[in-house]
């Protein structure tokens, strides 16, 4: 089992490999093909990745997570590291994927009901809240993860302003959400509408209290989905 603080104090996340796709996109909302090398680095192997496999296909995994106060079977906890990221970090020990975090150009409060109440009013509004960073470039991955938690049953606003801005013509897109019991919630409907030419792929949910005991599952679900070796 691989704990937040496993991953905070180990460096796991680095150790496995796991690299952060800032780009090279001159425009964040509309990046086109350019032929040239994307920035998003593949991970290297390292003696830390015991069970990387490589993968013919080049993956990338868009993740939003949010770490501070955040739902315990009911009640609440602190994470330090974002369930959705714990459960990434353990997916990239076991295939070569490459990692782009999409981080709001306005953070999130760490408090929970203020949280709650700031997605509601995004939801209301149909917001697109910013993506700080320039959006990855797609050519070159046929097949993208995108990962979130799940936000008043629907990934959050910020999953939108990320899939709206790209073409994922000829590519699969996986859902993947931690969740705190509706799992997928309504991301399969959501990337289906704003994920334009994707194929979508089967979907993990996973229990976002259980993300650092997640490894059997993840592994099961990338052998299922053809992901894995
Ligand atoms: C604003 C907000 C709304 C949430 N709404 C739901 C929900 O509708 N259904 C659910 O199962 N979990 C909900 N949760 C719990 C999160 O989906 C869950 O804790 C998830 O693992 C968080 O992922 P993260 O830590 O990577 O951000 C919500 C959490 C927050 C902060």
């Amino acid at each position: 089992m691989v704990t937040r603080r496993d991953l905070l104090t180990r460096g796991l996340l680095g150790a496995a490999g796991l690299s952060v796709a800032g780009c090279a996109l001159a425009t964040p909302t509309r990046p086109e093909p350019s032929g040239s090398p994307t920035m998003a680095t593949r991970p290297q192997p390292s003696s830390g990745s015991p069970t990387a496999t490589g993968n013919a296909s080049r993956t990338l995994v868009a993740v939003f997570s949010r770490a501070g106060e955040n739902h315990f079977y009911g009640g609440r906890t602190w994470l330090e590291v974002g369930n959705t990221e714990v459960v990434v970090g353990l997916l990239a020990t076991l295939v070569d994927v490459d990692v782009y975090r999409i981080v709001p150009a306005e953070p999130y409060p760490t408090d929970y009901e203020e949280t709650v109440a700031q997605n509601t009013r995004e939801q209301d509004a149909g917001a697109r809240p910013r993506i700080a960073d320039p959006l990855p470039d797609l050519a070159g991955y046929d097949r993208v993860v995108l990962a979130s938690g799940v936000w008043s049953v629907r990934p959050p606003m910020i999953m939108r302003t990320f899939t709206e801005a790209l073409d994922f013509t000829g590519r699969t897109v996986y859902p993947l959400t931690t969740h705190a019991g509706s799992g997928l919630g309504r991301a399969v409907e959501v990337y289906r509408q704003t994920c334009r030419g994707a194929t979508l792929g089967e979907g993990l949910a996973v229990r976002g209290e259980e993300a650092g005991a997640a490894e059997p599952e993840v592994r099961a679900w990338l052998q299922r989905v053809g992901l894995l070796g």
